[in-house]
């Protein structure tokens, strides 16, 4: 079965494979490993349609690996802003600046799984996609598509072992890029979570979940925890056409981006209920943003008084908020402070 999948899945791939920024298309020279590697960082976690204005403008400022080497992470981290998990851009840096110490990407997963902050999904993309090596690249599209291909009904996270090994089975030697591609493609397009359209998938005569029914079900998820729900402050100081940011500390969540000052929401499960300033506040409504394990639900306070916010921050003038780089909480929470 493993020939044949491979065979009717680069086939369907060849009519098929979606024209993306970061790809060369089928027969096309293989693509530049720098935007492979970039478009695979951008995409985890985070939809094609939100990542491709991100690509492109990251690839417009910082062309090849060389320019994103040379680049203060800071300028780095406000261009991320929007996309999320912002350990990614830091990491983003690193590694660039370990690829430029090199000379060049390394060409092996391998070799790429060595590079700062570069995990196994991506080594392996990269490794496929831009070396053309043999590597299995397992992500949450092509995890559906296996799961139900060979009928796996363990629930997630257990399956994930299957899930890796049956990719293997049928991961060809040959245009292995191609071949994780036109998976993550069938995933996205047909092999969808809620409604697959198994009457034009190309695997629907191998597919085991097909032949048992209803292969939506697959993979099992197991029942969703409620996210706990945490509470916190921002604090909206204003004067003279202009806004009081803070770089926020540290590598945790957020850490390195610039903010609103808070009440410390991210450390503990709620704030220390500390005004940066005495005087007069008041509530201008309230911001919810979910977070991987948690809820949060931001009360922004607006300062009505006169004294000058001490420590590290900066007056940051309102006509050109869109270029602080704030992540979408802070940027959320300034919409509703000014509107
Ligand atoms: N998701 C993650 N990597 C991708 C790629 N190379 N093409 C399409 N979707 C993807």
């Amino acid at each position: 079965m493993a020939a044949i999948v491979s065979e009717k899945l680069l086939d369907w791939y060849d009519a098929h494979a979606r024209r993306l920024p970061w790809r060369a298309m089928p027969g096309e020279a293989a693509p530049d490993p720098y935007r492979v590697w970039l478009s695979e960082v951008m995409l985890q976690q985070t939809t094609v349609a939100a990542v491709k204005p991100y690509f492109e403008a990251f690839t417009a400022r910082w062309p090849t690996v060389d320019d994103l080497a040379a680049a203060p992470e800071e300028d780095v981290m406000a261009a991320w802003a929007g996309l999320g998990y912002y350990s990614r851009a830091r990491n983003l840096v690193k590694a660039a600046r370990a690829v430029a110490e090199l000379g060049q990407f390394p060409d092996t997963e391998a070799g790429l799984r060595e590079l700062p902050g570069l995990g196994a999904y991506t080594a392996a993309a990269v490794a496929a996609i831009a070396f053309g090596r043999r590597a299995v690249v397992v992500d949450a599209n092509v995890e559906r598509v296996v799961a139900r291909l060979f009928a796996l009904e363990e629930p997630l996270p257990g399956v994930r072992k299957q899930i890796r090994s049956s990719a293997d089975t049928i991961t060809p030697d040959r245009r292995a890029g191609d071949f994780a591609q036109g998976m993550m493609d069938l995933g996205a397009t047909i092999c969808t979570a809620r409604d697959p359209k198994c009457l034009l998938c190309p695997l629907a005569s191998e597919c085991d979940g097909r032949v048992r029914g209803d292969p939506s079900r697959l993979p099992v998820k197991a029942p969703k925890k409620a996210k706990p729900v945490r509470e916190g402050n921002a604090y909206w100081i204003e004067r003279e056409g202009s806004v009081w940011l803070v770089k926020r500390e540290g590598k945790g969540m957020l850490g390195g981006m610039r903010s609103l000052p808070d009440d410390g929401w991210s450390a503990r499960a709620d704030g220390d209920g500390q005004k940066p300033l005495a005087g007069e506040w008041s509530a201008s409504g309230l911001v919810r943003h979910t977070f991987t394990h948690f809820a949060l639900e931001l009360a922004v306070q607006r300062y009505a008084g006169s004294e000058h916010p001490a420590g590290n921050g900066e007056w940051w003038p309102l006509d050109r908020l869109d270029e602080a780089g704030l992540p979408t909480l802070f940027a959320k929470a300034a919409r509703l402070a000014l509107a």
